[in-house]
């Protein structure tokens, strides 16, 4: 045990009554009186619950992280903070991001900790805890709750990419309903988070790739022991990490958020991405710009063959080698003197980590593809940028001129597109007004909607679409997304009338509504916001201050940290 004064001394350790109140009501936990005797206190910060699916297993991974704290010589105290499943909230668990960070921040803050384990799966889980961490910054380390075993239905191999799949299935009748049903327990046969390579498993390789938790936390399933190895690992880490002061905004260099951006084009990860590690950035105060995901990702080759984009899931990504065969490769790309969770640099952990499979993970020399990554692109529809994920769009459409098709809000677009009278083509240019993060709100995925039933029937499969929303990690199509400012917010997104003709042209990251400026003055005069019917409550704080995407869609009081001090005792 360190003979060093931790955080948490200030509580535990204190004389008089406040010293009293703060042990006592510890102790009807049944904790002997030495356990406060200047041990370090470690938070297991949970995200475990029953209506988050992909973390209903996380409070039994928590017994194997505390295991490894009482060994080092911690006092491990679980505590629950907001969990945000992706398949139950409504209207978008994104709108909730915030608000958990809040919680995990507040909680950690306030209470005696010296050190946090964060523990998360589902999508939101992982950027609002680390985001809530970053704003305290005390020593953190990550541990994720690992995908699910690979769905098997009728013989074939199956993930959440598939739910698009059996749902046209099934309208179309190649699928009954009992298939149809019987579809549902196969692709979810196991604990764990969606087993494609969505924002759950990117955000996962996230915080692996910025040295937030231990190599190899990307990809182990969440039912192999060995994720339960890891997590045992990661409490014993965690106490170091405390006498190391290895805090945060040590590891999160500029460097490390590079590095994570050029790791995320190599994998393919999800969109999502951006949103997220641009909100974590500006709470550490690292400095990056939407353009770095541009500038530095796509150099980079496509490294992984996972779904959507691919053929796999993550079962086999771990088998094949994981994260850290992708990081091993990509050596000569990264910047090699980044010190992770461990102790160690990024390039340490991962020098010569074999690969298994050269189906499932490429050698740089012969990758999948050999740019990879997002592109920023800009012009009058969106001046402080969109973006698309070129792996995952038709060739032939990254350079496009098309009318556009207007769908005034979500509520249009459900109305209308399959209407049979829906003047349409395939070389029209879908247009989603106000799913962005003030105008849904929350800035939901519905970015890669759909096409035109009627167009679907002339089997084609991809039109250019545009919207200030985001796309599910598990989708894919020739999306422009994150349109910046979004319409609700005056971007020239709400200008746009069916018929305008819009300019594509991803080669020169051209983006533009082909209307006179003047044009757009007159409409621009004429327009006024939808009106919310939120008037109170955190929806309306939410509306009232989030940033617009190409700043990461956090509020604007949230960006920054406050430290891990309070001065003042409670009694
Ligand atoms: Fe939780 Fe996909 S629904 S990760
Ligand atoms: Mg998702």
């Amino acid at each position: 045990m360190s003979e060093k004064k931790h955080r948490s001394t200030d509580w535990f350790g204190k004389e008089g009554k406040d010293g009293f109140i703060y042990r006592a009501w510890m102790k009807n936990q049944g904790f002997p009186p030495d356990e406060f005797d200047g041990k370090p206190v470690i938070g297991i910060c949970n995200t475990w619950s029953e209506l988050t699916p992909c973390n209903a297993h996380l409070r039994d991974l928590a017994e194997a992280v505390k295991r490894g704290i009482w060994e080092a010589g911690g006092l491990p105290l679980e505590f629950p903070v907001m969990s945000l499943g992706e398949t139950l909230i409504r209207p978008t668990a994104m709108l909730y991001r915030n608000l958990v960070s809040m919680d995990v921040e507040e909680s950690i803050r306030a209470n005696p900790l010296d050190g946090v384990v964060l523990m998360c799966g589902c999508d939101k889980t992982t950027p609002s805890l680390v985001m809530g961490a970053c704003s305290v910054d005390i020593p953190s380390i990550v541990v994720s709750g690992g995908p699910m075993l690979t769905g098997k239905f009728k013989g074939e191999d199956i993930g959440t990419t598939d739910v698009w799949r059996f749902a046209e299935e099934y309208k179309v009748g190649a699928l009954n309903r009992e298939e149809f049903r019987a579809a549902e327990g196969a692709l979810c046969r196991s604990a764990g988070h969606c087993a494609v390579m969505g924002t759950a498993s990117t955000m996962a390789s996230m915080v692996e790739s910025l040295g937030l938790s231990l190599p190899g936390n990307a990809a182990i399933p969440a039912v192999d022991a060995r994720r339960k190895v890891l997590a045992h690992r990661s409490g014993r880490r965690i106490v170091e990490m405390v006498d190391e002061e290895l805090t945060p905004s040590a590891i999160l260099s500029r460097d490390a958020f590079v590095n994570a951006v050029k790791v995320n084009a190599a994998i393919g990860g999800s969109t999502n991405f951006i949103v997220h590690l641009m909100a974590i950035a500006r709470r550490i105060g690292a400095p990056l710009e939407l353009d770095d995901f541009d500038r530095y990702g796509s150099e980079v080759p496509l490294l992984v063959n996972l779904k959507p984009s691919g053929e796999y899931h993550m079962e086999e990504f771990y088998y094949a080698g994981g994260l850290p065969a992708v990081i091993a490769e990509l050596e000569e790309y990264l910047n090699s003197d980044i010190v992770t969770a461990n102790g160690k640099t990024l390039a340490d952990n991962n020098r010569g980590a074999p690969c298994y499979n050269r189906d499932v993970i490429a050698s740089v020399d012969d990758p999948f593809q050999e740019e990879a990554g997002i592109t920023v692109v800009r012009g009058n529809l969106c001046p402080e940028g969109a973006v698309i994920k070129t792996s995952a769009a038709s060739e032939e459409l990254l350079q496009h001129r098309g009318p556009a098709v207007v769908f005034e809000n979500i509520e249009d677009y459900h109305a209308r597109i399959d209407d049979p009278d829906l003047e349409v083509d395939e070389d029209s240019v879908l247009v989603l007004k106000y799913v962005g993060p003030k105008g849904y709100p929350g800035m939901a995925e519905v970015g890669n909607m759909g096409l035109p039933r009627k167009i679907l029937d002339r089997g084609v499969k991809d039109m250019v679409r545009i919207s200030d929303g985001r796309m599910s990690g598990t989708a894919y199509g020739t999306a422009f997304l994150h349109v910046a400012p979004e319409s609700y917010a005056g971007g020239n997104l709400a200008l746009v009338q069916n018929g305008d003709m819009i300019e594509v042209d991803v080669k020169n990251k051209r983006l533009h509504l082909d209307v006179p400026e003047k044009v757009l003055e007159q409409r621009r005069a004429d327009w006024n916001p939808p009106v919310h019917d939120f008037d109170r409550g955190y929806v309306r704080l939410y509306i009232d201050h989030v940033e617009q995407a190409h700043l990461g869609a956090d509020m604007d009081f949230l960006v920054g940290s406050s430290g891990g001090e309070v001065k003042r005792e409670s009694h």
